[in-house]
């Protein structure tokens, strides 16, 4: 006791600081298990995070640091380890791999419902995800979203859009504005069975709220799902993100109200009305369930979303591509004028006679790659994935930037070329190695719906108008802003009607 009380007495500041950091350094080193892929050590308990984040453009440093370490690195965040895979073979057998399913826990949406344990079908893991997923995907079947019916929903929309379009008389506008309103209406159609009117207040603030999350979600997906980040929820930025899903939660909650007053049971017409039927029934025969109203008002939610700003955004970068090169705008609008004619508006059933069009949505997807780093899965159990040991809780994140430029995939990645999505014989040529949408059994939900709206949205607006860049407009950028997606610098187009 008296030795112990000795050697107290006899610490300095200094000293016990010193001791500390070797401690926290041992103790980190130690914790780092055998085996996992290779990477860089970072700082004692912060781990490369302070160096990612004062970096900026997370999906590119990412990519050097595949340069350094290989296709697969493994990273301590913030106290949580993080592999990341950044080649196409390596993102494929990872999302392929049964025990990457999950997601992280989160205690985002804790406060946002009665229910603190209550998630979405984009955030939930195990039997409540895949409850979910099957639900949401069987709704949408039934609804006709994947079918060729559902296209007519997208073109009355692609209408609205166009007449909006005009109202500009050729004049120089942002396209970001009308282009968030027609697709976000898609959904709207979806889920509330009805679309809104452009200049409708309610719509505007929704809209609003949406890009308002994506912005402030800086460095895409990477710092969503780390623990760290629940110390942070006293900042501004933590609270706006909150108070922005709030007010679309509750315009839902809102909404399925609404419904739950008129609902008839045995004629659903929307997402809504065919989850409070399930509901309804799985009450009256008392089977326990996932679909609960809580988790359906939050997957609602994600539905508006990702479905909103991905596809606008995806949108606005091929009218940024179609000013940029305009032989390829006029290539197209001559594809389609040879196979559609000025008489009517192309349709599905035209693709298979527009593979130049298709060709240069895919080029748009490659180069914008807006979902870059995916959405961050974890792996449900220890697990050897490529050879390396990943212990349970790992996260993992597919940098899906880095593939869509591998110059071992793609000729001279960085040029717009939609001939390389085109054979010998003139058709359509798909690639496995285009993963815009990622892949797996988590893959985007939303896809085919995606698909469609590109197709007919891209195809009507290049039939009826020709896109300009206005003069004396600063230079065209194709940089990109680095929020929960990748969006294009805000910039103004003259939409010329065609004859
Ligand atoms: C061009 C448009 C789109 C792109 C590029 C895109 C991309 C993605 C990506 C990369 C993921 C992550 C997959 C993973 O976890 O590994 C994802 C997930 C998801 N997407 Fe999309 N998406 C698009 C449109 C849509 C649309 C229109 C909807 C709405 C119907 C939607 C709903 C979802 C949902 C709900 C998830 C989570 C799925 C799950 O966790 O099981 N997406 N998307």
């Amino acid at each position: 006791m008296a030795f112990l009380l000795g050697i107290c007495s006899s610490l300095t500041v200094k000293s016990v600081l010193v001791g500390l950091i070797a401690l926290f350094i041992a103790t980190w080193f130690y914790r780092r298990p055998r085996n996992l892929p290779p990477g860089p050590t970072g700082w004692p308990l912060l781990g490369y995070l302070p160096n990612l984040i004062s970096a900026g453009d997370e999906y590119k440093n990412l990519t050097r640091l595949a340069k350094t370490y290989g296709p697969v690195f493994s990273m301590n965040l913030g106290g949580t380890l993080v592999v990341v895979v950044n080649s196409f073979a390596s993102i494929k057998e990872a999302l392929s791999h049964p025990n990457t399913a999950d997601r992280a826990p989160t205690r985002f949406f804790k406060k946002m419902t009665d229910d603190p344990d209550a998630l979405s079908v984009g955030t939930a893991s195990g039997d409540s995800w895949s409850q979910q997923r099957k639900f949401c995907l069987s709704v949408l079947r039934g609804l006709g979203v994947w079918r060729s019916s559902f296209e007519d929903a997208i073109a009355t929309e692609a209408g609205c859009l166009i007449n909006g379009i005009k109202e500009h008389e050729g004049n120089p506008f942002n396209p970001a504005h009308l282009l968030g309103n027609a697709v976000s209406n898609v959904i709207c159609s979806v889920t509330l069975g009805k679309r809104f009117d452009y200049a409708d207040p309610k719509f505007q603030q929704l809209l609003k709220s949406i890009t308002r999350i994506f912005e402030m979600c800086e460095g895409g997906d990477v710092y969503t799902y780390l623990p760290i980040m629940e110390y942070l929820s006293f900042t501004s930025t933590f609270k706006d993100i909150e108070s922005s899903t709030r007010s679309i939660i509750e315009f839902l909650r809102e909404s399925v109200e609404n419904h739950q007053s008129n609902l008839d049971v045995d004629n659903p017409k929307d997402f809504i009305d065919v989850f409070l039927r399930e509901i309804h029934d799985n009450e009256t025969k008392n089977i326990k369930s996932y679909i609960t109203k809580n988790n359906m008002l939050l997957t609602c939610f994600d539905l508006f979303t990702a479905g909103t700003e991905t596809s606008s955004t995806t949108l606005r970068w091929a009218l940024l591509y179609m000013v940029a090169y305009p032989k390829v705008q006029a290539k197209i609008q001559q594809e389609i004028d040879d196979s559609v004619g000025r008489n009517r508006l192309p349709r599905l059933a035209d693709k298979p006679q527009l593979p130049y069009t298709e060709a240069t949505i895919l080029e748009v997807q490659r180069l914008a790659s807006i979902a870059a780093l995916g959405v961050t899965h974890m792996f449900s159990k220890d697990t050897n994935l490529l050879g390396f040991d990943i212990p349970e809780g790992t996260r993992l994140l597919t940098n899906l930037w880095a593939v869509s430029r591998d110059p071992s995939i793609w000729s001279s990645p960085e040029e717009f070329k939609p001939e390389r999505f085109i054979d010998e014989a003139g058709s359509l040529k798909p690639r496995e190695e285009h993963l815009p949408f990622a892949s797996g059994r988590r893959v985007c939900l939303g896809e085919q719906l995606a698909k469609m709206e590109l197709f007919i949205f891209f195809s009507h607006l290049l039939h009826q108008f020709s896109f300009k860049k206005p003069d004396e407009s600063q230079p065209l950028s194709f940089e990109a802003v680095n929020g929960l997606t990748l969006t294009p610098i805000p910039f103004e187009v003259c939409a010329i009607p065609r004859e």
